[in-house]
């Protein structure tokens, strides 16, 4: 019943496609990626279309200034929605050739140019409308060799790498206890727990509203109005609560995989991007579902202890998944195409 609602759900949002009058070619680009995944789907984007390219520029009204301070997290996002475009690119037979662009200090825009030639399409674009976060426990079965040997292969962008730990593992265990130490600071941070209520919807009148946050849905709780849902989510926003709730998940589930930058700087989160969103394509073509167990990587006194103890070359721990295999979630909206081009 699940999968045949999951499916349902699929093929609704292939079929709603619209164009954008007068840039036919382009359209189905920007909605492949705004599907991309971001922090707290605040969907920080912004997309400018020219005669023969797209810019990707940072939307920093949606930013998340207390989990994501340093707009790590909004540079990732936008990296993931820079593979999309460009896989929907070669789908449509364009070349795209991405550059990042530097455009004051702290802001960075990323420059797809197209030229349409004969290319070859590349398979992991299929997997665009079916990826998605599953913060369910999964079902515990491992996944074999051969498969993360397949995973293994995905691309890494300049200047990232990942690594995966299989459950039972030194590794595993130690980062599982990173988190648990993570989850303890993050539920005690008043502003976190703030800014995270802030962008949880509710109900559907929210969620048709925005279109965007992190949907009770997809969080796997029932639909209830906004003041009752504020105040039950908050409550169980606790230290103890949350790592009861991350223990399962984490026994249920069968590896870690954690993405490391070498020098933690604005261009190496964008192509860690990419490659995150490679890695998310790749496993959701071969069934395995993914969440994310970012704590240790956000608390930056967490993030520090285990580069100098954990990491290899002393890389930059910046993001942590589990992955596995469980039935699929609802899927989490997107704002409309036109709402996201700017001139
Ligand atoms: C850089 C980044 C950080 C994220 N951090 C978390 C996180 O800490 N916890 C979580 O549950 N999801 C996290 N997510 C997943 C987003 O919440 C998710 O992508 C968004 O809600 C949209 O849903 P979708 O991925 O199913 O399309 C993160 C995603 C990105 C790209």
């Amino acid at each position: 019943m699940k999968t045949l609602k999951w499916l349902i759900m699929a093929t609704t949002m292939i079929t709603t496609n619209t164009d954008i009058a007068g840039q036919p070619d382009y359209d189905g680009m920007i909605r492949a990626a705004i599907q991309a995944p971001s922090g707290h789907n605040a969907q920080p984007w912004k997309f400018h279309v020219d005669s023969s390219s797209i810019e990707i520029v940072p939307d920093f009204s949606k930013s998340l200034p207390v989990v994501d301070e340093n707009h790590r997290e909004m540079y990732i996002s936008l990296g993931c929605a820079v593979e999309n475009l460009c896989l929907a690119a070669k789908e449509k037979g364009y070349q795209p050739s991405p550059t990042i662009q530097q455009k004051d200090d702290t802001t960075f825009s990323i420059l797809v140019g197209l030229t349409k030639e004969q290319v070859e399409p590349d398979p992991l674009f299929q997997a665009i409308e079916t990826r998605q976060t599953n913060r369910d426990e999964y079902n515990s079965r491992m996944i074999d060799p051969d498969t993360i040997s397949m995973v293994r292969e995905v691309e890494e962008q300049e200047g990232t790498r990942f690594y995966m730990y299989p459950r039972g593992s030194n590794m595993y265990q130690t980062l599982s206890e990173y988190i648990y130490r993570g989850n303890a600071i993050q539920m005690q941070d008043k502003a976190f727990k703030k800014e995270l209520l802030s962008w949880i919807r509710f109900n559907q009148k929210q969620i048709k509203e925005t279109r965007d946050g992190l949907t009770h849905e997809a969080m796997g709780t029932p639909a209830t109005p906004g003041f009752l849902g504020k105040m039950i989510v908050g409550m169980f926003l606790k230290p103890d609560k949350q790592n009861k709730t991350d223990r399962k998940k984490l026994e249920s589930s069968s590896h870690l995989v954690l993405f490391t930058t070498k020098n933690n700087t604005p261009r190496e989160w964008i192509n860690l991007g990419r490659t995150l969103e490679r890695f998310l394509l790749k496993t959701t073509t071969l069934g395995i579902a993914n969440a994310y167990m970012n704590p240790p990587c956000e608390v930056n006194v967490l993030a520090e202890e285990l580069r100098e103890s954990i990491t290899e070359n002393k890389e930059y721990p910046t993001l942590l998944l589990r992955i596995g295999y469980a039935d699929p979630m609802p899927y989490s909206p997107r704002r409309a195409v036109d709402s996201v081009i700017v001139d």
